[in-house]
Order: structure tokens, then sequence, then C-alpha cells
């Protein structure tokens, strides 16, 4: 099929609205073509989908976010202070804390009151820990509790998003730690511990999780079980609604499905609703987990045989994780069909309070620390798709948290002791920032599909994607060119308005396998290209890369 051909079938294949509408007029070089259709949007980019994730597992608190106050690395009162003037440039809108499966073990006391009088707990992750690894690693110091995470968010400006611990405390602590965080100035006994560690006024924290994973680490529930702990737990929460955002309504967020289990979703839900249609209104989200781990093409579903290498891979890996991520999409569709079999008017979201891509050990940029891994290009790109994936969802989509922040899975950045880099996954997040409250439009995409060898048999994947939204006359489109070869000249059609000037900001490099270490910090880092505008745009996405491009309508 001829170039020309292959656009024209693509876009009448992808159902467009163009009867009334003059004859697209194709670019002579270009191979590939993006619509952007103005009016109409999909829905408002909910600033909470590019959320984080901190649990106290490993390297991520000690050593990643608290150094303390006496270190010699350069603090804010003990928070590290390089990544908070890093977190300041992607905006992050809120931060899941302290878990994770460490969640369901931590007792919220332990991590308030004189810093020094903390007592010292066996953390959850332990056993996964080598009897060398640093002691705050094993035994959690709870130097960083309730406080401290409520100063780093003020810090880089997030909201708080804390996982309650449904598998080893019971409700009444729950209603305790919302009292700690939320009463009013002197109205309790907590409000006064509060105010006596700095904090006077209430930290308003309208985020909590009631468990997490609760089908695993959780508490090893069934979905019915767990919905009836989860009714009894939410039922009388405190809420504190003088003076407080939202009128003190707090956003509990249920442990929810792992990957397809789409019986979680189903059972959880038909057992909530036993006691009326109303108990809907009671949860603000649903949480998926997915993680792509398994690059065994196929061979094993094993979760330690499975997984593949962060920095040894190939051609075929590169795709296998990118067809991976890439079911993020389809888990996104399937669990909202399944809830809308129960809740037909779609009051309740999803919430991805955990993705990334899952290696198996070996690429520490700080050995020792279990689940840290180092994120190379292919994870920016892996990164992008997600995020895109999200933005064309905004009505299904109400949260996400990248797992996780620093020093461990698909990290934004890495730390140990003075050294400190931002990872290609960071680039990522803060070239996508704009879309933040943007009003997503739909993108229609057509690209030649990509055709490798896998495992001795033709495979194919897209070639071209991505996502856009609008703010005033500020449209970002953001673009993953997956193609390891090719680099795909693409003309670019704005519905609805002409494109006034542009701005490209692109990240690729010519290794696949480049990633930042904290002696070569600049490996991976977003170049600024030129926009040609000549009636459409044409912009030439470099094989296997990310870009963000900001056009300016009129
Ligand atoms: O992110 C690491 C772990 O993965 C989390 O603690 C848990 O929720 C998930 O299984």
């Amino acid at each position: 099929m001829k170039r020309r051909e292959f656009l024209q079938n693509s876009a009448a294949a992808a159902g467009l609205l163009l009867f009334n509408a003059a004859p697209p007029a194709f670019s002579q070089t270009a191979d590939a073509r993006i619509e952007v259709v103005l009016d109409e949007p999909l829905g408002t980019i909910e600033p909470n989908v590019y959320g984080h994730f901190a649990e106290n597992l490993s390297g991520v608190i000690y050593d990643g976010i608290w150094v303390g106050e006496n270190s010699k690395v350069p603090n804010m009162n003990g928070i590290r202070k390089e990544l908070v003037d890093e977190m300041r440039k992607i905006k992050p809108p809120l931060v899941r804390f302290p878990g994770g499966c460490f969640a369901d073990s931590y007792d919220w006391r332990d991590g308030v009151g004189p810093i020094d009088k903390r007592p010292r707990r066996t953390n959850f992750w332990n056993g996964e820990e080598a009897a060398a690894a640093p002691d705050s690693h094993r035994y959690d110091p709870n130097r960083f509790g309730t406080n401290e995470f409520a100063q780093f968010c003020r810090l880089i400006g997030a909201q708080p998003y804390l996982a309650a611990n449904l598998r080893s405390l019971p409700a009444e602590q729950f209603y305790r730690w919302v009292e700690y965080c939320n009463s009013p100035a002197g109205s309790t006994t907590l409000a006064d511990e509060r105010a006596a560690a700095g904090f006077k006024d209430p930290l308003n924290v309208r985020y909590w999780g009631v468990g997490n994973e609760s089908w695993g680490c959780g508490g090893n529930f069934t979905p019915q079980e767990y919905a009836v702990e989860y009714r009894r737990y939410t039922a009388w929460v405190p809420t504190y609604q003088h003076n407080s955002p939202n009128n003190g309504e707090l956003a509990f967020i249920a442990s929810g499905p792992n990957d397809d289990s789409w019986d979680w979703t189903r059972g959880f839900l038909e057992e909530i609703v036993r006691k009326g249609k109303s108990q809907i209104r009671g949860i603000y989200g649903l949480a998926l987990h997915y993680y792509a781990w398994n690059l065994s093409r196929g061979r094993t579903q094993g979760w330690v045989e499975g997984k593949g290498d962060a920095l040894n891979f190939d051609a075929v890996d590169w795709y296998e994780l990118l067809r991976e991520g890439d079911r993020m999409q389809g888990l996104i569709e399937g669990h909202w069909q399944v809830m809308g079999e129960i809740d037909k008017q779609h009051q309740l979201k999803l919430v991805v309070d955990e993705w990334g891509p899952w290696y198996k050990p070996g690429s520490e940029a700080t050995p020792g620390d279990i689940l840290e891994q180092m994120p190379t290009l292919r994870d920016a790109v892996f990164s992008g798709m997600t995020l895109d994936i999200f933005n064309r969802h905004p009505e299904k989509v109400a949260m996400a948290n990248c797992a996780q922040l620093i020093n461990c899975l698909n990290s934004l950045y890495l730390a140990h002791e003075d050294k400190f880099v931002v990872t290609p996954v960071g680039q990522v997040f803060q070239m996508y920032a704009g879309h933040q409250g943007g009003q997503a439009v739909p993108t229609i995409f057509s690209a030649p599909s990509i055709t490798y060898q896998r495992d001795g048999k033709s495979a194919t994947f897209w070639g071209l994607k991505g996502s856009a939204s609008l703010d005033d006359r500020m449209l970002l489109l953001t673009v993953v060119n997956p193609d390891l070869s090719q680099p795909r000249e693409t003309e670019i059609v704005v519905r609805g308005a002409s494109v006034k000037s542009g701005q490209a900001t692109l990240l690729t490099n010519p290794d696949i396998h480049a990633h930042n270490t904290f002696d070569q910090p600049n490996n991976v880092v977003p170049q600024a290209r030129d926009v040609k505008i000549a009636g459409s745009v044409v912009f030439t996405f470099p094989a296997a890369s990310v870009t963000a491009l900001r056009l300016e309508l009129s």
C-alpha cells in the first residue's frame, strides 16, 4: 500500500468524523499523521494522575527522602533538599505514604511525638533485606512519620495520601489517625499533640487508602471479606467540616484488583452494594495495581523466573516491556466495564496507585537496596506511554501513583548519601507536567506498525501513540515513538484551530540502554527542537523517543 493510501485508510479505520470536513491535505513526505480533535473534549485530566508513591521500603524513605537534620547532605528539616528542588519542577499533585505492603504493618502512633523517643520496629520488608542492609532499612527508626511526611508534602506543594492499616490495626486507630491529622487546632488531645510537633493547624488529609493489596499482603482476604471490612472501617469516620477544604470530606480509596483480576472488582462491588446502592458513594476510588514484570514471552508465569533485566536487554525485550505496559489500557477499560455492571452511573473512579516496570535485582544504583532498579530510556518510553493512556481516559482515572518515587522500581530519582540524579523517568514527568488539569482532547494516530522477529515468528507493535490536552489556547501533545530504527516524519493537524507557533522537547538516545548515573547524570536529558509550521505542522519523532510538543493555537 502506498504511503498516502495507508494514511487515508487509517483515518477511515479510526472512525474519523471527516464527512463534513475538507479533505485532509496530506504532506508529501510524512509517513504518519496525528489529528487532534478540539471540539470533542474527553474531560479534565485530574492533576492527581501525576501522583507519586513513597513506601517505607529499603532506600526510599531513609536515604532517599529523609537524611536527618544533622546530615552533611543539604536538607530542609531533615528532608533532602535536592529532591525538594527537583520535585518542585514537576508540580507533584500528591504523594502516597507509607505503603504499599508496609502500610498494613504500620502503627501511625509510632511515628509521632518527640523524634528521639519514637520506638524502633521491625520493618515489613526486613525478611527481604540482607543482613548487611542499613539498620534503618531493617528496623524502622520511625524518624519519618506523619509530621515529617506532611512537611515533605508542604515543601513540594503536594497533597498527602495516607494508606491506613486494615490488616493489623483496629478501625478505631484509623479514626484516631484521621483525628490526629484533621481535628481543629486545640479541639482534641491529638490536635494538641500535633501542635506540640509544630503543626497547630490541621493537616487536612483528604485521601485515605483503606488497606493495600488486601487480596495479598494486606490481609489475604476474599473480595467479599474485604468489602465487609471496608464498610466497617469507613462507617462514620470522623470528619471536620469547619474551615477545611472540601467541607472536610474524606476520599476513601478501596484496595482494588491486581492486574486483570476482574473477579476482585466484581466480588468487592457486589458485596459492597448488598447494603444498598448508595454504599458506592462511600468510595472515592478503586485502586488498580499493575506492574509490567513478565518478559518471558509466555514461557513462565513465575514471579522470579519471568522477570527481565533492567539494563541487559535486546530489541525484543524492549518491545516486550512496552507490550506488557500497553496492557494498562485494556485493564482500565476492562475494570471500568466491570465496575459499570454494578455502578451504572460510574460514580466510582479508578485510582492506579501503583504502576511501572518491575525487573529482577542487579541494577541497583546503591548495591543492597531492595526493589531498586536503574531506569533507562526504555522506562522513559514506557512511562510516557502509560501517562498517555491515563490522559486518554480522564473520565475513568482519577489518580495514579508511579511506583516508586526514589530508590525503588520506576523511580524518578536515585540518591545515596550526598549523591543524587534525575532518571529518564523523572525527565518524562517534567515533560508531561503541563497535562495536569488540562482538557483532554481526542487524538487520532495513523502510522505504520512496527514488525520484528519474536522467537522466530513475526510480531507487530503500534508505530506511534500519544495524548493531547488543551489549556486555554495552548495544546500539549505528547508522543511516543517506540520504533527502534525508524524516525517518524509526521504531519500534525489540529482540527478546529490553526497553530501559531510551537516548541518541542524530546528525550532520546542512540543507545536504548542509556541511563543517568551519579557519575554521568546527563546521558538522557530533554533536548529542545524547533517546530516547522507551514499550514500544518510537520515534525519528525526520532526512533525510540518521547516528545512533548507545545503548540500555541489561534
Ligand atoms: O511497590 C512495591 C510493592 O508492590 C508494594 O509494597 C505492594 O503494594 C506491591 O505489591
